[in-house]
């Protein structure tokens, strides 16, 4: 065990079981790379405001770039009596340069230090995040143009409703990851503030500059009260909360592939690549990744509810309780990055059964409400028509008929507004594209926004 670097009030040695039981590094040693480089800014700082020497700061900074080079050549020995991160490279510095090493932590307390170190590490995955949706975006539109003629049901309460475009019905998730982007674009607003400089919880009693600290690692601003900057977990709370919006669209989305590859739906599919087998029934193809994407997003549920819980009580300002804050985090950008390469590459290769499409869109007195509209257009009040039409499908399901199959004096039978152009007007096809209004399904309507989204592409 070694020597703590706090063991001076101490008269005796932390439990082994309250050592395991405390320490963070099994997992926050991911922060190694941003608790370096907030620590090189932080001694560049100390330096240019005269409190340590600028020989002390340059013997520092070079230690701290070999120990990056130690942890990534995988030399490194981290060690759980050093608690944590911050911790393992401080006391590693000291091991290699000697005491000046201890001048690093002047003027800083783990409680900012470890608040700049998730605010730097949450900045560049959500960048990378930000990447991924525009990736998968573009995966959309690129399936959407190149099916733009494919009619498919469109449902509410999960029962035929009416006749779509699939483009139309894809083009809907590009719209929510586009919101998703857009949160994720705002979280980095309130992650990229800078709190360094809080210490402990009220300040610091040396002269430095937080803002030169900022400018060198390129945060847009600093917190102004340190207080909150130590007890402060608002953007990561925010970065899972987005996540959970995120995840909740692909699990929707996953849960229609799931069922558009059904043999009851049939309408796609999903590439062998990304499917599995059945161990013990040969004719199985189970697409295991949409399932996977919407079990997954239970998990990013519970890691924003671990965290909300976690922060709910806790008096000012950093608080023990505050390390649970980084499993969460950590779980939700690695299953939210999996979730979206996967699904770019899995949405590329999937592919449309257009011969069981077309047979579907005629099911289901899909263009019952054209046929209503095409009575209301002739006269006769919404509300009446509605009801006309109602006792056409109820006499179409007795009798085991499509809309399409009626004869005109069939028709005739319930109303003497049907003329012959009705057949027309009911066709699937003309349905879709009467809906010519801003956001409507039809094929010109549908095309504008593609090109629309392809000009801001
Ligand atoms: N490992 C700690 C965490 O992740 C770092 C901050 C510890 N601060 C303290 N005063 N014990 O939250």
């Amino acid at each position: 065990m070694k020597k703590k670097p706090w063991s001076g009030r101490f008269e005796k040695e932390t439990d082994k079981l309250v050592e395991e039981f405390t320490a963070s590094i099994p997992f926050d040693n991911r922060l190694y790379k941003q608790d370096i480089e907030g620590s090189i800014a932080h001694c560049s700082m100390l330096s240019k405001c005269n409190i340590i020497k600028k020989a002390e700061a340059k013997k520092i900074i070079e230690g701290l770039k070999e120990i990056q080079r130690e942890i990534e050549s995988g030399r490194f020995k981290f060690d759980i009596s050093l608690e944590d991160i911050h911790m393992n490279i401080e006391r590693r510095l000291i091991e290699k340069i000697g005491a000046v090493g201890g001048k690093l932590h002047t003027a800083r307390s783990r409680n900012d230090q470890v608040a700049l170190d998730i605010r730097l590490y949450l900045r560049d995955e959500v960048n990378e995040i930000i990447k991924l949706i525009g990736a998968l975006k573009k995966s959309i539109v690129k399936k959407a143009k190149k099916n733009i003629g494919v009619i498919i049901p469109g449902y509410t309460h999960l029962q035929m409703a009416q006749p779509v475009l699939f483009s139309h019905h894809l083009l809907a998730y590009y719209d929510m990851f586009e919101r998703d982007e857009e949160r994720f674009t705002d979280v980095l607003k309130r992650v990229n503030i800078m709190p360094l400089g809080s210490a402990a919880l009220s300040g610091t009693n040396y002269p430095i500059d937080r803002r030169y600290v900022a400018k060198l690692l390129g945060f847009a601003d600093i917190t102004t009260n340190s207080m909150d900057a130590v007890g402060d977990r608002d953007f990561s709370l925010e970065f899972l909360s987005a996540s959970a919006i995120l995840m909740m669209h692909l699990s929707r989305l996953s849960e229609e592939l799931i069922l558009w590859s059904t043999s009851e739906f049939g309408f796609i599919e999903l590439d062998d690549s990304f499917c599995t087998g059945s161990s013990i029934m040969p004719q199985k193809k189970n697409p295991d990744v949409p399932e996977l994407v919407r079990g997954k997003t239970g998990r990013i549920y519970g890691n924003l509810i671990s965290l909300l819980t976690v922060m709910k009580s806790l008096p000012l300002a950093y608080n023990k309780d505050m390390q649970e804050d980084k499993e969460p985090v950590f779980d939700t950008v690695d299953t939210v990055k999996a979730s979206l390469s996967i699904y770019s590459k899995m949405l590329d290769t999937m592919q449309l059964k257009r011969d069981r499409l077309k047979k579907m869109v005629e099911q289901g007195f899909m263009t019952a409400t054209d046929m209503a509209d095409y009575l209301a257009i002739k006269g006769i009040p919404f509300r009446d028509a509605h009801e006309v039409v109602g006792k056409v499908v109820s006499y179409c399901i007795k009798n085991n008929k499509l809309l399409s199959e009626l004869t005109l004096s069939e028709l005739q039978k319930f109303s003497v507004k049907f003329k012959k152009d009705i057949f027309d007007f009911i066709n699937v096809e003309k349905s879709v594209n009467r809906k010519d209004v801003i956001g409507g399904t039809s094929k010109r309507q549908v095309l504008k926004r593609i090109s629309e989204i392809e000009e801001q592409l």
